[in-house]
């Protein structure tokens, strides 16, 4: 059966892989619902449902779930990184971290999955450093992407018998605006010059390059494909090798 026809609620959708995986999804012939806070950038992509929402309250997340009512497939792509000396980090900085990391992901796996229709799919975007820690910096962002692993095994035993796969995907280096921030706010903090470390980030990737966010999306496109649909509850690495 092909995904045409079939409803994608895609969050992060403005920008980097959400974007990517909303154009894919619609090329395929999928409707599809942006959902995303940044509300210029996400009304530039057109052939799809655009909703402007944050997720990082409840009463954001519920506007999700009114529209994707009946939906085949829930990727949780928005995230929220923030970089700072390890000792700096607050209490504030770990509650805004998880709201968009963990508890967005965590509502709408509960609310929205349990109205999605069975067969379906669900994918959240993890990262390379739930299993790599190459940067203190980035201490509560890992963490957070840590706690989605385990969250995507529980759901995904939840809705087994619905056949709904819940899967993890850990992508390494990927070129997105989250990517460039990442290089900015480094140069900054270890007053490295960007150029600097925008080449040595690929020195511990066996295939010395970046991921595109196009080719995440295609990752996702097979998870919730028929053919993907018997891996569920895994943490998927897609990073150039950077973890074997
Ligand atoms: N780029 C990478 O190298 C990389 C690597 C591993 C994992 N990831 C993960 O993949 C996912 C996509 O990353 P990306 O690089 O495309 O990031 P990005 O920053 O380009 O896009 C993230 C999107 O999430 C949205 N968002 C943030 N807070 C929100 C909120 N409160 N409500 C609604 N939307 C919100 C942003 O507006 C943005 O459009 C993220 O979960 C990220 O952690 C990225």
């Amino acid at each position: 059966m092909s995904l045409q026809g079939k409803l994608a609620v895609v969050t992060g959708a403005s920008s980097g892989i959400g974007r990517a995986t909303a154009e894919l999804l619609r090329d395929e012939g999928m409707r599809v619902i942006g959902v995303d806070i940044n509300e210029e950038k996400l009304k530039k992509i057109s052939g799809i449902e655009h909703l402007v929402t944050d997720l990082s309250n409840d009463e954001g997340r519920n506007k999700v779930v009114k529209v994707g009512n009946g939906a085949h497939a829930l990727v949780n792509a928005a995230g929220l990184i923030r970089l700072k000396k390890i000792e700096d980090f607050t209490t504030t900085d770990i509650r805004e971290i998880y709201a968009v990391n963990v508890e967005a992901p965590w509502f709408l796996m509960s609310n929205l999955g349990r109205v999605m229709k069975d067969g379906g799919s669900i994918v959240n975007l993890s990262s390379v450093s739930a299993r790599l820690t190459v940067t203190q910096e980035t201490a509560i962002y890992a963490s957070s992407k840590t706690a989605l692993l385990a969250m995507t095994r529980s759901w995904a035993h939840a809705y087994a018998p619905r056949n709904i796969n819940v899967n993890a995907i850990l992508p390494g280096i990927t070129d997105t605006p989250m990517q460039d921030l990442v290089l900015r706010k480094l140069s900054e903090l270890r007053n490295i010059p960007y150029e600097t470390l925008s080449t040595s980030r690929l020195e511990s990737v066996p295939m010395k390059r970046a991921a595109s966010p196009r080719e995440i999306a295609g990752f996702i496109r097979f998870l919730i494909s028929d053919e993907g649909k018997y891996i569920t509850g895994q943490s998927l690495s897609q990073d150039g090798g950077a973890v074997m």
